[in-house]
């Protein structure tokens, strides 16, 4: 499915560079940093959500959503950033946040427990790289219909 999608992207004229791993595990994303070095682009786009009630969330909830989509933010943003940084390589970070980020909505605890941290990892990326000629920025998607949300 990974070489699929980049084929399709790749069809489109776009370059891209696919590097399998597990974005919530460390020792997976320094292959990605390694990755944007010669695209000079690196966007932070993986992540999970579950819609439980505020009484029903987990431990294993709150670890797993954390995981792969705050930590998931943070290392990607310091690979790439690193990556950047050493190659002298005026590039561009992107981090998929989320509009609840700045506003709650019920049964969304995941979304909320992750999304203002993801912005707090642009902001402050983005004040100490903008020195290196990086830009770091991030969107914040309303609700859309995706595999994410069991669609
Ligand atoms: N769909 C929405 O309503 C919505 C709203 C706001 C933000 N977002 C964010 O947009 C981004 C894309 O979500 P989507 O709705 O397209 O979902 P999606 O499920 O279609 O895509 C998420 C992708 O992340 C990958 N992924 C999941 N865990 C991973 C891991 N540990 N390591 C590497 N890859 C992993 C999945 O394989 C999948 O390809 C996510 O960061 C999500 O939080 C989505």
């Amino acid at each position: 499915m990974l070489a699929a999608t980049a084929d399709s992207i790749r069809a489109t004229g776009a370059r891209v560079e696919a590097v399998a791993g597990d974005v919530s595990r460390r020792d997976d994303v320094p292959e990605s940093g390694r990755a944007v070095r010669p695209s000079r682009r690196a966007v932070q786009v993986a992540g999970i959500a579950d819609f439980l009630p505020f009484l029903d969330v987990t431990d294993e909830s709150w670890e797993r959503i954390l995981g792969v989509n705050l930590k998931g933010t943070w290392y990607l943003v310091q690979e790439a950033g690193r990556a950047m940084v050493n190659a002298g390589t005026r590039g561009a970070i992107v981090v998929t946040s989320s509009t609840n980020a700045f506003s709650r909505r019920p049964e969304a605890f995941a979304t909320t427990r992750r999304s203002p941290g993801q912005v707090a990892v642009m902001h402050t990326a983005a004040l100490e790289l903008s020195r290196h000629g990086i830009r770091v920025n991030a969107i914040a998607p309303g609700i859309i219909n995706t595999r994410s949300r069991g669609l």
